[in-house]
C-alpha cells in the first residue's frame, strides 16, 4: 500500500506544474487584453445596418469583334487554339453592364475582369469578375464573382458572389445568368444576370 500510495505523490507532483502552466495559458487565451492585433466589435460601431437581401437585373455585354472589343485574349497555349473547347485562353474583360438588353441602353455599370476556358472535354469557363456599379447610392461599389460558366448551355447558369465593397461589404450570394443572344460568327454576347445578394 505505501509503495502504490508514494508512486501517487510522485505522479501528483509531476503532473501540478503542467497544470499550472496550462492555467495561466488559458488565462492568457481567454483575457483580451493580452491581444494587441485583434478584438471583438460592435456592428453598429462600424456604421452596418441591418443586413438585406436585394434583387437586381442587368445585362453582360461581350464585345469580341470590331474596333472597340471589350473582351481581349490576353493568354493561351500552344495547343489552345486547336482544342475544341478553346482550353487555356484566358480573355480579359471590362463588359458593359446595361439595364436593358440593348447595348445602347441604359449603362449600370462594367464587369471587369477575366474568364478562362477551363473545360477539355466541354465549353466551361472559370469567371472572374468585379461588377463596378456606376449609378444612384450603388455608385462606386462593387460586387465580386468567382464561378464556372457552362457558356454554351442554353439554359439557366449559376455562379457565386463571394464578396462585395461600398454598400455590398460582406455580400454574400449568387447570380443567375442566361444567354440572350449569341452572335456565333462574331462572337459577341449578351447575358442577361440576375443578382440575389445578401449585404
Ligand atoms: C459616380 O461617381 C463618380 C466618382 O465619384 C462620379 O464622377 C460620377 O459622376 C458618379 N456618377 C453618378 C451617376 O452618380
Ligand atoms: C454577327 O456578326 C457578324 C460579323 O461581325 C455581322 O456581320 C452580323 O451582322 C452579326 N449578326 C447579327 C444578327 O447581329
Amino acid at each position: 500500500m505505501a509503495e502504490i500510495h508514494s508512486k501517487s505523490s510522485l505522479l501528483t507532483l509531476a503532473i501540478l506544474p503542467l497544470f499550472v502552466i496550462f492555467c495561466i495559458n488559458f488565462i492568457v487565451a481567454v483575457d483580451g487584453k493580452s491581444q494587441t492585433f485583434g478584438r471583438v466589435l460592435n456592428p453598429t460601431k462600424l456604421g452596418l445596418k441591418k443586413e438585406k437581401l436585394s434583387h437586381f437585373r442587368m445585362y453582360w455585354h461581350d464585345v469580341v469583334a470590331g474596333p472597340k472589343p471589350t473582351a481581349v485574349v490576353v493568354a493561351k497555349a500552344p495547343t489552345t487554339s486547336k482544342s475544341t473547347n478553346y482550353f487555356g485562353g484566358v480573355v480579359m474583360i471590362d463588359d458593359a453592364l446595361t439595364e436593358g438588353p440593348q447595348l445602347s441602353s441604359k449603362l449600370i455599370g462594367r464587369a471587369q475582369g477575366f474568364y478562362a476556358s477551363a473545360g477539355i472535354h466541354e465549353a466551361a469557363t472559370l469567371v472572374n469578375m468585379n461588377f463596378a456599379f456606376m449609378v444612384g447610392k450603388y455608385n462606386g461599389s462593387t460586387l465580386s464573382i468567382m464561378g464556372r460558366d457552362k457558356t454554351l448551355s442554353p439554359g439557366v447558369r449559376e455562379m457565386p458572389i463571394v464578396g462585395g465593397a461600398g454598400v455590398f461589404r460582406f455580400a454574400r450570394g449568387y447570380v443567375q445568368l442566361r444567354t440572350h443572344r449569341m452572335n456565333l460568327t462574331s462572337g459577341d454576347t449578351t447575358i442577361e444576370y440576375n443578382i440575389y445578394v445578401f449585404h
